[in-house]
Protein backbone atom coordinates (compact mmCIF):
# COMPACT_ATOMS: atom_id res chain seq x y z
CA UNK A 1 0.00 0.00 0.00
CA UNK A 2 1.72 3.28 -0.86
CA UNK A 3 1.74 6.07 1.71
CA UNK A 4 -1.17 8.48 1.98
CA UNK A 5 -0.22 11.98 0.39
CA UNK A 6 0.04 14.48 3.16
CA UNK A 7 -1.34 17.97 1.72
CA UNK A 8 0.44 20.87 2.71
CA UNK A 9 0.31 23.35 0.06
CA UNK A 10 -1.34 27.05 1.15
CA UNK A 11 -3.80 27.49 -1.38
CA UNK A 12 -5.05 23.44 -0.05
CA UNK A 13 -5.12 23.83 3.38
CA UNK A 14 -6.95 27.48 3.02
CA UNK A 15 -9.79 25.11 1.53
CA UNK A 16 -9.87 21.99 3.13
CA UNK A 17 -7.92 23.26 6.83
CA UNK A 18 -10.82 22.60 9.53
CA UNK A 19 -13.29 21.54 6.87
CA UNK A 20 -14.26 18.06 6.27
CA UNK A 21 -18.17 16.60 4.66
CA UNK A 22 -20.57 16.59 7.46
CA UNK A 23 -20.46 12.75 8.39
CA UNK A 24 -24.65 12.66 9.39
CA UNK A 25 -26.10 14.29 6.17
CA UNK A 26 -23.02 14.37 4.10
CA UNK A 27 -23.15 18.07 3.89
CA UNK A 28 -19.88 19.71 1.94
CA UNK A 29 -20.17 23.13 2.75
CA UNK A 30 -19.53 23.52 6.82
CA UNK A 31 -23.19 23.51 8.27
CA UNK A 32 -23.53 26.42 10.68
CA UNK A 33 -24.49 25.15 13.93
CA UNK A 34 -26.81 27.89 15.01
CA UNK A 35 -27.29 26.81 18.82
CA UNK A 36 -26.40 27.55 22.42
CA UNK A 37 -25.98 24.20 23.57
CA UNK A 38 -25.64 20.50 23.04
CA UNK A 39 -26.83 17.74 24.81
CA UNK A 40 -24.56 15.80 26.68
CA UNK A 41 -24.41 11.64 26.29
CA UNK A 42 -25.16 11.51 29.81
CA UNK A 43 -24.22 13.06 33.30
CA UNK A 44 -20.81 11.25 33.66
CA UNK A 45 -19.71 12.62 30.14
CA UNK A 46 -21.50 16.40 31.52
CA UNK A 47 -19.36 16.22 34.51
CA UNK A 48 -16.13 15.19 32.66
CA UNK A 49 -16.21 17.99 30.10
CA UNK A 50 -16.82 20.82 32.76
CA UNK A 51 -13.45 19.09 34.68
CA UNK A 52 -12.12 19.29 31.25
CA UNK A 53 -11.11 15.81 31.60
CA UNK A 54 -12.65 15.20 28.27
CA UNK A 55 -13.12 17.77 25.96
CA UNK A 56 -16.75 18.03 24.46
CA UNK A 57 -19.03 21.14 23.47
CA UNK A 58 -20.48 22.63 26.49
CA UNK A 59 -22.14 25.84 25.83
CA UNK A 60 -21.67 27.76 22.71
CA UNK A 61 -20.26 30.73 24.48
CA UNK A 62 -16.82 28.47 24.98
CA UNK A 63 -16.95 26.22 21.69
CA UNK A 64 -19.44 25.54 18.97
CA UNK A 65 -17.90 23.19 15.99
CA UNK A 66 -18.66 26.04 12.93
CA UNK A 67 -16.40 28.19 14.94
CA UNK A 68 -14.10 25.25 15.87
CA UNK A 69 -13.62 24.72 11.95
CA UNK A 70 -12.76 28.38 11.01
CA UNK A 71 -10.18 27.94 14.58
CA UNK A 72 -8.77 24.80 12.46
CA UNK A 73 -8.39 26.71 9.35
CA UNK A 74 -6.69 29.48 11.01
CA UNK A 75 -4.46 27.80 13.54
CA UNK A 76 -3.41 25.32 10.42
CA UNK A 77 -2.50 28.61 8.24
CA UNK A 78 -0.58 30.41 10.79
CA UNK A 79 1.51 26.92 12.06
CA UNK A 80 -0.01 27.06 15.43
CA UNK A 81 -0.94 24.59 17.84
CA UNK A 82 -4.31 25.81 17.99
CA UNK A 83 -6.68 28.99 17.48
CA UNK A 84 -9.17 30.69 19.99
CA UNK A 85 -11.87 32.47 17.82
CA UNK A 86 -13.31 35.88 19.20
CA UNK A 87 -16.70 38.38 18.36
CA UNK A 88 -13.73 40.86 16.78
CA UNK A 89 -9.81 41.28 16.55
CA UNK A 90 -9.96 43.81 19.87
CA UNK A 91 -11.83 41.44 21.99
CA UNK A 92 -9.00 38.77 20.56
CA UNK A 93 -6.53 41.09 22.00
CA UNK A 94 -7.66 41.58 24.95
CA UNK A 95 -8.51 38.42 25.78
CA UNK A 96 -5.10 37.15 24.91
CA UNK A 97 -3.40 39.89 27.34
CA UNK A 98 -5.85 39.26 30.02
CA UNK A 99 -4.89 35.53 30.12
CA UNK A 100 -1.04 35.73 30.91
CA UNK A 101 -1.56 39.51 33.00
CA UNK A 102 -2.27 40.38 36.28
CA UNK A 103 -2.01 43.47 38.56
CA UNK A 104 1.47 45.00 38.56
CA UNK A 105 2.24 43.30 35.41
CA UNK A 106 4.26 45.39 32.59
CA UNK A 107 3.30 45.36 28.89
CA UNK A 108 5.66 46.49 25.96
CA UNK A 109 4.38 47.16 22.50
CA UNK A 110 5.12 49.08 19.25
CA UNK A 111 4.08 52.75 19.25
CA UNK A 112 3.11 52.10 15.35
CA UNK A 113 -0.21 50.53 16.19
CA UNK A 114 -3.81 50.77 15.01
CA UNK A 115 -5.30 53.46 16.96
CA UNK A 116 -8.14 51.28 18.37
CA UNK A 117 -5.37 48.86 19.92
CA UNK A 118 -3.69 52.19 21.86
CA UNK A 119 -6.76 53.16 22.74
CA UNK A 120 -7.26 49.66 24.00
CA UNK A 121 -3.96 49.22 25.71
CA UNK A 122 -3.55 52.67 27.47
CA UNK A 123 -7.03 52.68 29.26
CA UNK A 124 -7.88 48.88 29.48
CA UNK A 125 -4.51 47.99 31.16
CA UNK A 126 -4.17 51.10 33.31
CA UNK A 127 -8.08 49.67 35.01
CA UNK A 128 -6.43 46.35 34.99
CA UNK A 129 -3.53 48.10 36.77
CA UNK A 130 -0.96 46.88 34.07
CA UNK A 131 1.48 49.43 33.41
CA UNK A 132 2.56 49.75 29.59
CA UNK A 133 5.45 51.61 27.48
CA UNK A 134 5.16 52.79 23.64
CA UNK A 135 9.07 52.06 21.70
CA UNK A 136 9.40 53.17 18.80
CA UNK A 137 8.85 49.57 16.68
CA UNK A 138 11.95 49.52 14.74
CA UNK A 139 14.46 50.26 17.78
CA UNK A 140 15.73 47.21 18.86
CA UNK A 141 17.95 48.70 21.96
CA UNK A 142 14.34 50.84 23.50
CA UNK A 143 12.68 47.19 23.03
CA UNK A 144 15.88 45.32 25.28
CA UNK A 145 15.87 48.86 27.76
CA UNK A 146 12.48 48.86 28.41
CA UNK A 147 11.87 45.19 29.99
CA UNK A 148 11.51 45.33 33.41
CA UNK A 149 11.12 42.15 36.08
CA UNK A 150 7.27 42.20 35.95
CA UNK A 151 7.08 42.08 31.92
CA UNK A 152 4.92 40.02 30.47
CA UNK A 153 4.54 40.60 26.82
CA UNK A 154 6.17 42.45 23.62
CA UNK A 155 3.69 43.35 21.11
CA UNK A 156 3.42 45.00 17.29
CA UNK A 157 1.99 44.67 14.19
CA UNK A 158 3.77 42.83 11.41
CA UNK A 159 2.74 45.57 9.14
CA UNK A 160 1.89 48.55 11.53
CA UNK A 161 -1.35 50.27 11.05
CA UNK A 162 -1.65 53.07 9.33
CA UNK A 163 2.59 54.36 9.32
CA UNK A 164 3.12 50.94 7.26
CA UNK A 165 6.37 50.23 9.04
CA UNK A 166 8.06 46.65 9.35
CA UNK A 167 8.25 44.65 12.49
CA UNK A 168 11.83 42.66 12.96
CA UNK A 169 9.96 39.79 14.30
CA UNK A 170 13.20 37.72 14.63
CA UNK A 171 15.26 39.86 16.39
CA UNK A 172 12.30 41.12 18.97
CA UNK A 173 11.53 37.29 19.33
CA UNK A 174 15.36 36.94 20.17
CA UNK A 175 15.51 40.14 22.55
CA UNK A 176 12.05 38.90 24.17
CA UNK A 177 13.26 35.27 24.70
CA UNK A 178 16.48 35.94 26.30
CA UNK A 179 14.55 37.37 28.81
CA UNK A 180 11.76 34.56 29.10
CA UNK A 181 9.12 36.69 27.72
CA UNK A 182 6.32 35.74 25.36
CA UNK A 183 5.97 38.21 22.03
CA UNK A 184 2.58 38.58 20.22
CA UNK A 185 2.19 39.96 17.49
CA UNK A 186 -0.81 41.11 15.65
CA UNK A 187 -0.95 39.78 11.91
CA UNK A 188 -3.59 41.00 10.21
CA UNK A 189 -2.83 43.45 7.85
CA UNK A 190 -0.08 40.85 6.65
CA UNK A 191 -2.06 37.56 7.11
CA UNK A 192 -0.60 33.86 6.94
CA UNK A 193 -0.09 34.39 3.16
CA UNK A 194 2.29 36.97 3.54
CA UNK A 195 3.70 36.09 6.49
CA UNK A 196 3.85 33.73 9.63
CA UNK A 197 4.82 35.47 12.83
CA UNK A 198 5.44 31.86 14.70
CA UNK A 199 8.04 30.89 12.13
CA UNK A 200 10.06 33.80 13.23
CA UNK A 201 10.31 33.18 17.10
CA UNK A 202 6.79 34.94 17.60
CA UNK A 203 4.64 33.09 20.58
CA UNK A 204 1.20 34.28 20.07
CA UNK A 205 -0.92 35.88 17.06
CA UNK A 206 -3.76 37.59 16.96
CA UNK A 207 -5.93 38.72 14.19
CA UNK A 208 -8.75 41.34 13.44
CA UNK A 209 -10.27 38.23 11.22
CA UNK A 210 -12.46 41.24 9.96
CA UNK A 211 -9.84 42.51 7.51
CA UNK A 212 -8.43 40.45 4.41
CA UNK A 213 -8.60 37.17 6.47
CA UNK A 214 -12.17 37.14 6.21
CA UNK A 215 -11.82 39.38 3.29
CA UNK A 216 -15.38 40.85 2.16
CA UNK A 217 -16.29 43.56 4.87
CA UNK A 218 -19.17 41.29 5.90
CA UNK A 219 -18.20 39.81 9.34
CA UNK A 220 -16.37 41.00 12.07
CA UNK A 221 -14.39 38.22 13.84
CA UNK A 222 -10.78 37.89 15.95
CA UNK A 223 -8.94 34.78 16.49
CA UNK A 224 -5.73 34.01 19.05
CA UNK A 225 -2.88 31.49 18.00
CA UNK A 226 -0.52 30.20 19.67
CA UNK A 227 3.03 28.41 18.89
CA UNK A 228 2.43 25.95 21.83
CA UNK A 229 6.54 26.09 22.32
CA UNK A 230 6.40 29.25 24.65
CA UNK A 231 7.44 28.08 28.38
CA UNK A 232 4.83 29.43 30.42
CA UNK A 233 5.75 27.71 33.68
CA UNK A 234 9.65 29.36 33.44
CA UNK A 235 8.84 31.17 36.60
CA UNK A 236 7.29 34.77 34.64
CA UNK A 237 3.78 33.29 34.70
CA UNK A 238 2.50 32.34 37.88
CA UNK A 239 -1.11 33.16 35.87
CA UNK A 240 -0.99 30.11 33.91
CA UNK A 241 1.20 27.74 35.98
CA UNK A 242 0.20 28.18 39.07
CA UNK A 243 -3.14 26.47 40.62
CA UNK A 244 -6.00 28.69 39.07
CA UNK A 245 -8.58 30.10 41.57
CA UNK A 246 -11.12 30.37 38.48
CA UNK A 247 -10.89 26.73 37.80
CA UNK A 248 -10.62 24.95 40.71
CA UNK A 249 -6.90 24.97 41.57
CA UNK A 250 -5.84 23.51 37.62
CA UNK A 251 -2.85 24.07 36.69
CA UNK A 252 -3.16 24.93 33.23
CA UNK A 253 0.77 24.43 31.73
CA UNK A 254 1.28 21.69 33.88
CA UNK A 255 -1.88 19.92 32.68
CA UNK A 256 -2.31 20.53 29.10
CA UNK A 257 1.63 21.21 28.28
CA UNK A 258 2.00 22.91 24.55
CA UNK A 259 -1.98 23.43 25.15
CA UNK A 260 -2.62 24.63 28.35
CA UNK A 261 -2.37 28.61 27.65
CA UNK A 262 -5.02 28.01 24.73
CA UNK A 263 -7.13 26.04 26.98
CA UNK A 264 -7.04 28.73 29.86
CA UNK A 265 -7.76 31.44 27.04
CA UNK A 266 -10.99 29.38 26.33
CA UNK A 267 -12.30 27.58 29.35
CA UNK A 268 -11.54 31.33 31.75
CA UNK A 269 -11.43 34.02 29.82
CA UNK A 270 -13.59 33.20 26.82
CA UNK A 271 -16.10 32.10 28.91
CA UNK A 272 -15.67 34.76 31.37
CA UNK A 273 -15.43 37.69 28.71
CA UNK A 274 -18.00 36.28 26.89
CA UNK A 275 -17.02 37.76 23.82
CA UNK A 276 -17.61 34.59 21.87
CA UNK A 277 -18.01 34.65 17.77
CA UNK A 278 -21.40 33.85 15.92
CA UNK A 279 -21.55 30.62 14.17
CA UNK A 280 -22.45 32.66 11.50
CA UNK A 281 -19.98 34.51 11.43
CA UNK A 282 -17.77 32.17 11.34
CA UNK A 283 -19.22 30.37 8.19
CA UNK A 284 -18.49 33.47 6.57
CA UNK A 285 -15.13 33.89 7.80
CA UNK A 286 -13.90 30.61 7.09
CA UNK A 287 -15.74 31.15 3.49
CA UNK A 288 -13.46 34.09 2.75
CA UNK A 289 -9.97 31.93 3.99
CA UNK A 290 -11.30 29.38 0.70
CA UNK A 291 -10.04 32.75 -1.36
CA UNK A 292 -7.02 34.44 0.93
CA UNK A 293 -4.54 33.71 -1.56
CA UNK A 294 -5.74 34.24 -4.46
CA UNK A 295 -7.04 37.51 -3.34
CA UNK A 296 -3.57 38.71 -1.50
CA UNK A 297 -1.92 37.96 -4.52
CA UNK A 298 -4.11 40.76 -6.32
CA UNK A 299 -4.71 42.85 -3.49
CA UNK A 300 -0.45 43.21 -3.55
CA UNK A 301 -0.15 43.40 -6.83
CA UNK A 302 -2.61 46.00 -7.25
CA UNK A 303 -0.85 48.12 -3.88
CA UNK A 304 2.13 47.82 -5.74
CA UNK A 305 0.85 49.25 -9.25
CA UNK A 306 -1.01 52.22 -7.53
CA UNK A 307 1.78 53.24 -5.03
CA UNK A 308 3.87 53.03 -7.88
CA UNK A 309 1.45 55.26 -9.99
CA UNK A 310 1.26 57.58 -6.73
CA UNK A 311 5.33 57.79 -6.12
CA UNK A 312 5.79 58.97 -9.89
CA UNK A 313 2.59 62.24 -9.71
CA UNK A 314 3.32 65.32 -9.24
CA UNK A 315 0.00 65.73 -7.33
CA UNK A 316 1.66 63.45 -4.70
CA UNK A 317 4.17 65.04 -1.64
CA UNK A 318 4.95 61.02 0.25
CA UNK A 319 3.89 57.26 -0.55
CA UNK A 320 4.48 55.38 2.73
CA UNK A 321 4.24 51.95 1.34
CA UNK A 322 7.01 49.70 2.37
CA UNK A 323 6.59 47.43 -1.09
CA UNK A 324 7.93 50.38 -2.68
CA UNK A 325 11.94 49.60 -3.77
CA UNK A 326 12.66 53.02 -2.27
CA UNK A 327 11.15 52.40 1.14
CA UNK A 328 13.36 52.19 4.00
CA UNK A 329 12.10 48.82 5.06
CA UNK A 330 12.77 47.12 2.05
CA UNK A 331 15.44 44.97 3.86
CA UNK A 332 12.62 43.72 6.42
CA UNK A 333 10.39 43.32 3.54
CA UNK A 334 12.40 41.12 1.26
CA UNK A 335 13.32 39.22 4.50
CA UNK A 336 9.34 39.00 6.12
CA UNK A 337 7.22 39.30 3.05
CA UNK A 338 8.89 38.23 -0.22
CA UNK A 339 5.45 38.02 -1.44
CA UNK A 340 4.60 41.33 -1.03
CA UNK A 341 3.95 44.51 1.76
CA UNK A 342 0.19 43.86 1.64
CA UNK A 343 -2.46 46.07 0.53
CA UNK A 344 -2.91 48.98 2.83
CA UNK A 345 -0.95 52.30 2.90
CA UNK A 346 -0.61 56.25 3.48
CA UNK A 347 0.02 58.63 1.08
CA UNK A 348 0.20 62.57 1.81
CA UNK A 349 -1.24 65.26 -0.21
CA UNK A 350 0.69 68.95 -0.28
CA UNK A 351 -2.65 70.30 -0.18
CA UNK A 352 -3.46 69.60 3.53
CA UNK A 353 -7.14 68.91 4.99
CA UNK A 354 -9.23 70.12 1.98
CA UNK A 355 -7.41 68.39 -0.71
CA UNK A 356 -7.89 65.22 1.31
CA UNK A 357 -11.55 66.20 1.56
CA UNK A 358 -11.69 66.71 -1.78
CA UNK A 359 -10.14 63.88 -3.12
CA UNK A 360 -12.23 61.63 -1.30
CA UNK A 361 -15.42 63.52 -2.55
CA UNK A 362 -14.28 63.05 -6.21
CA UNK A 363 -13.58 59.02 -5.67
CA UNK A 364 -15.92 56.37 -7.36
CA UNK A 365 -14.58 53.31 -6.99
CA UNK A 366 -12.77 54.02 -3.71
CA UNK A 367 -15.83 53.61 -1.03
CA UNK A 368 -15.56 55.96 2.09
CA UNK A 369 -15.77 54.04 5.39
CA UNK A 370 -13.66 53.30 8.70
CA UNK A 371 -12.38 49.38 7.84
CA UNK A 372 -9.61 47.86 5.65
CA UNK A 373 -9.10 44.46 4.01
CA UNK A 374 -12.07 44.16 1.68
CA UNK A 375 -12.27 42.95 -1.78
CA UNK A 376 -13.74 46.33 -2.28
CA UNK A 377 -10.95 49.49 -2.35
CA UNK A 378 -11.42 51.61 0.23
CA UNK A 379 -10.30 55.21 1.65
CA UNK A 380 -10.54 57.77 4.53
CA UNK A 381 -9.04 60.92 5.56
CA UNK A 382 -8.12 60.34 9.06
CA UNK A 383 -7.52 64.28 9.52
CA UNK A 384 -11.72 64.96 8.83
CA UNK A 385 -12.02 61.62 10.74
CA UNK A 386 -10.72 58.99 12.68
CA UNK A 387 -8.65 61.64 14.07
CA UNK A 388 -10.84 65.43 13.72
CA UNK A 389 -10.64 66.60 17.12
CA UNK A 390 -6.89 67.08 16.44
CA UNK A 391 -5.21 70.17 15.58
CA UNK A 392 -2.59 69.87 12.71
CA UNK A 393 0.59 69.91 15.50
CA UNK A 394 -1.60 66.69 17.21
CA UNK A 395 -1.85 65.18 13.89
CA UNK A 396 2.10 65.63 13.10
CA UNK A 397 2.89 63.94 16.47
CA UNK A 398 0.43 61.24 15.53
CA UNK A 399 2.40 60.71 12.19
CA UNK A 400 -0.69 61.80 10.06
CA UNK A 401 -0.22 64.69 8.10
CA UNK A 402 -3.75 66.90 7.12
CA UNK A 403 -3.26 65.75 4.03
CA UNK A 404 -2.50 62.20 4.58
CA UNK A 405 -5.13 59.99 2.82
CA UNK A 406 -5.19 55.70 3.84
CA UNK A 407 -5.97 53.67 1.16
CA UNK A 408 -6.56 50.17 1.40
CA UNK A 409 -6.74 48.65 -2.14
CA UNK A 410 -9.12 45.80 -3.62
CA UNK A 411 -9.11 43.05 -5.78
CA UNK A 412 -10.39 45.31 -9.11
CA UNK A 413 -8.58 46.07 -12.21
CA UNK A 414 -5.22 48.15 -10.82
CA UNK A 415 -5.97 50.64 -13.97
CA UNK A 416 -9.52 51.24 -12.55
CA UNK A 417 -7.85 51.98 -9.82
CA UNK A 418 -5.70 54.41 -11.03
CA UNK A 419 -7.67 56.28 -13.15
CA UNK A 420 -10.19 56.84 -10.11
CA UNK A 421 -7.23 58.33 -8.44
CA UNK A 422 -6.18 60.29 -11.32
CA UNK A 423 -9.61 61.53 -12.04
CA UNK A 424 -9.54 62.74 -8.21
CA UNK A 425 -6.13 63.74 -8.25
CA UNK A 426 -7.47 66.32 -11.36
CA UNK A 427 -10.38 67.70 -9.38
CA UNK A 428 -7.77 68.96 -6.76
CA UNK A 429 -5.35 70.52 -8.80
C1 LIG B 1 -4.25 45.99 12.68
C2 LIG B 1 -5.58 45.86 13.39
N1 LIG B 1 -5.67 45.08 14.49
C3 LIG B 1 -6.83 44.94 15.16
C4 LIG B 1 -7.97 45.61 14.76
C5 LIG B 1 -9.23 45.44 15.54
O1 LIG B 1 -10.07 44.56 14.87
P1 LIG B 1 -11.66 44.53 15.03
O2 LIG B 1 -12.18 45.75 14.34
O3 LIG B 1 -12.04 43.24 14.37
O4 LIG B 1 -11.94 44.53 16.50
C6 LIG B 1 -7.93 46.43 13.63
C7 LIG B 1 -9.13 47.15 13.18
O5 LIG B 1 -9.10 47.99 12.30
C8 LIG B 1 -6.69 46.56 12.93
O6 LIG B 1 -6.58 47.34 11.83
Amino acid sequence: MPTPPHFKGFHTRAIHAGARPDPRTGSRAQPIHQTTSYVFEDSEAAAAYFNLQEYGNTYARIMNPTIGALEERIANLEGGVGAVAFASGLAAQHAALFTMLQPGDHVVAASALYGGTVTQFKHLLRKMSVDLDFVDANDLDAWRSAIRDNTKVFFGETIGNPSGCILDIEALAGIAHDAGIALMIDNTFATPFLCRPLEWGADIVTHSVTKFLGGHGTSLGGAVIESGEFDWSNGRYPVIAEPSPAYHGLKFHETFGTFGYLMKLRSESLRDLGACMSPFNAFLLAQGIETLPLRMSQHVSNAEAVAEYLAASPHIAAVHYAGLPTSQYQPLVQKYLPRGAGAVFCFDLPGGRDAGVKLIENLSLFSHLANVGDAKSLVIHPATTTHRQLSDEELAAAGIGPGTIRVSIGIEDAQDLIQDLEYALGCIA
